[in-house]
């Protein structure tokens, strides 16, 4: 007489950073507040991103609404969601985002101790083709005593306290590590409850894998190094070739490497020295999310975790994965 299998005890991500927080006593709540106005960011700009609501936005055509209003371009939406929300949970006091030139200070009187960087809508070019785009978020804890400052935000990605991302893809998923040694967990969203669910606890990247993601259109711009490992990939002395996937969103991207293992690379070109990726919000939360899981991730010559920003829109060349790829790509690099 029992019905269909219903979770009455689910474990929905706003329970499960509450019981992180509870099991850290000197806690303040404080990050559990943060990332519950990333939580109702991401919710709001999944909505969007699925054109939820497109019949009143559009009427029958056209790109104003019916009042004759321009319809908010998404990344501009999602920037402004982030920033409210944020600004608005009491907990942050420097704001950096891929879509303001300069760093946003909170109003002395809505400010904490946490500095966020983020991306709140990457992958632009794949917007209008309704390829999957994501949000990505490192946080960093104030820890001088001075009035916010740029010194509180350019620090190296060993300093985070947090990061995570959120991918609109064929499902929305938020993942997100808490702290070194605290692992990489994700939460898939479930539209029918307006809630993210735990699917995938101490998410791990398999330690080799079979497939290689990087845009090869610019191959004449690449390293004789890069050059000679993308070309053993495809030409292996032994064994199989390996696939080539690439989406082009980041986000996207790096999730799939993270769940079947492999490499995704940024690398440095002629034309781009220091590649196309932004350390403080693209490679930095990535890294430090795959780094947790088990992988590693490299601008070529360090850790990109140990890379000491200089400003905060600053690129880096990105190399992360599965360990054993990593490793393999650095010893084809030194070469
Ligand atoms: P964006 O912030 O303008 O969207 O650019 C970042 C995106 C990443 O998501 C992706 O990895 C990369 O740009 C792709 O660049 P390219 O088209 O040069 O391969
Ligand atoms: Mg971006």
């Amino acid at each position: 007489q029992q019905g269909p299998a219903f979770d009455v005890n689910a474990m929905t991500l706003t329970r499960w950073v509450l019981a992180q927080q509870r099991s850290a006593p000197q806690a303040t709540g404080d990050l559990t507040q943060l990332l519950n106005s990333i939580q109702t960011a991401v919710k709001a700009i999944q909505s969007a991103v699925r054109k939820a609501g497109i019949a009143k936005l559009h009427g029958i055509s056209g790109d104003t609404n019916v009042q004759g209003e321009q319809v908010k371009k998404l990344d501009v939406l999602s920037n402004d969601l982030f920033i409210n929300m944020l600004k608005s949970s009491f907990t942050t006091c420097l704001l950096v985002s891929e879509e303001n030139d300069n760093v946003i200070e909170v109003e002395t009187e809505r400010r904490g101790k946490y500095v966020v960087c983020f991306d709140p809508l990457d992958g632009s070019s794949n917007i209008d083709c309704l390829v999957s785009v994501g949000s990505i978020f490192a946080i960093y804890k104030k820890t001088s005593t001075t009035e916010p400052s740029l010194s509180d935000v350019l620090r190296p990605g060993r300093e985070l306290v947090a990061a995570g991302y959120a991918l609109y893809g064929s499902a929305t998923m938020l993942v997100l590590s808490l702290g070194v040694g605290k692992g990489v967990h994700g939460f898939m969203y479930d539209p029918s409850l307006g809630e993210f669910i735990l699917t995938d606890p101490n998410m791990r990247i398999p330690e080799k894998g079979k497939i290689y993601s990087i845009n090869e259109g610019y191959a004449a711009e690449w390293s004789t190094g890069l050059a000679s490992y993308i070309n053993e990939k495809k030409r292996p002395e032994t064994g199989k070739a390996y696939g080539a996937r690439y989406v082009g969103s980041m986000v996207a991207d790096v999730h799939r490497t993270i769940k079947y293992g492999g490499i995704f690379m940024y690398p440095a070109t002629t034309s781009a020295p220091k590649g196309k990726l932004r350390l403080l919000y693209e490679c930095n939360p990535m890294a430090y999310i795959v780094t947790e899981a088990g992988g590693l991730a490299t601008s070529g010559e360090q850790p990109i975790l140990d890379l000491k920003p200089e400003s905060i829109h600053q690129r880096a060349p990105c190399y992360l994965g599965s360990k054993k790829d990593v490793e393999e790509l650095l010893a084809h690099l030194k070469k």
